[in-house]
């Protein structure tokens, strides 16, 4: 269970609703400064509650959104639904890799085993006259970003990977995926069953320039 008392978390401002324009947070910026990934397979109990997936995902949807399309959705897989997707996802892949060997196929239909909750994360572009499809593409990313911050910040791992099965199209069927859905990313949620360690990260300098006139 998080250490987190999900009551301190305020509830969704109504619209319109008067909000603090800034929120100094040390511990924001803390978070922001270290935070990183759990790979999968380090993954254990426990994971977020029900109550916590809920509070999750509201305030991952809070994300800059053109047009207010909200272009995206979620799909929660918990308890046996993580087997049960397995079960179809092994069928699927035999079909693409029929020369893999059990160990592989095992894999396969544990995938979702890995973690306590598992979270697809699903673009979906809608043509509109006014907002491009690449800016409600960018929005959904900006929700997967504050799935790892937000779960983090309730004091859960996390790790955000797509793999074969967010690029196949029968897995989109399995999915139920309509048309101009896609998975954006599939975030496995649990605790860590050990330390982590950091990974080689861009150095800001190389990336920024300042833009001049001449
Ligand atoms: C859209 C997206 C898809 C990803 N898919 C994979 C993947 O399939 N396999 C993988 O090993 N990492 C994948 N990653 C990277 C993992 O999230 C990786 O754990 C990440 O680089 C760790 O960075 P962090 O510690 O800053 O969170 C993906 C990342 C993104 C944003």
């Amino acid at each position: 269970m998080s250490p987190i008392n999900l009551g301190e978390i305020p509830a969704a401002p109504q619209n319109n609703d008067e909000l603090a324009a800034t929120h100094p947070s040390l511990e924001t910026l803390q978070l922001l400064a270290t935070r990183r990934s759990t790979v999968a397979r380090m993954l254990t109990e426990p994971g977020p509650n029900a109550e916590e997936v809920k509070t999750l995902l509201r305030l991952a949807s809070r994300v800059p959104d053109h047009g207010k399309l909200a272009p995206w959705r979620f799909i929660v897989f918990e308890g046996n639904a993580r087997q049960a997707f397995g079960d179809k996802l092994v069928e699927i892949f035999k079909k693409n890799e029929p020369s893999a060997d059990h160990e592989r196929q095992e894999f396969e239909r544990q995938r979702f085993m890995r973690a306590p909750i598992v979270i697809a994360l699903i673009s979906r572009v809608q043509p509109h006259p006014k907002i491009p499809e690449w800016e409600q593409v960018l929005s959904a990313g900006a929700v997967g970003q504050i799935i790892l911050i937000a779960a983090s910040a309730m004091g859960y791992a996390v790790q955000w990977i797509t793999e074969w099965l967010a690029y196949d199209d029968d897995v989109n069927k399995l999915l139920k995926l309509s048309e101009g859905e896609r998975v954006a990313g599939i975030f496995y949620l649990g605790t860590a069953q050990g330390p982590i360690t950091e990974r080689a990260r861009p150095m800001p300098g190389n990336l920024i320039t300042h833009w001049s006139a001449s």
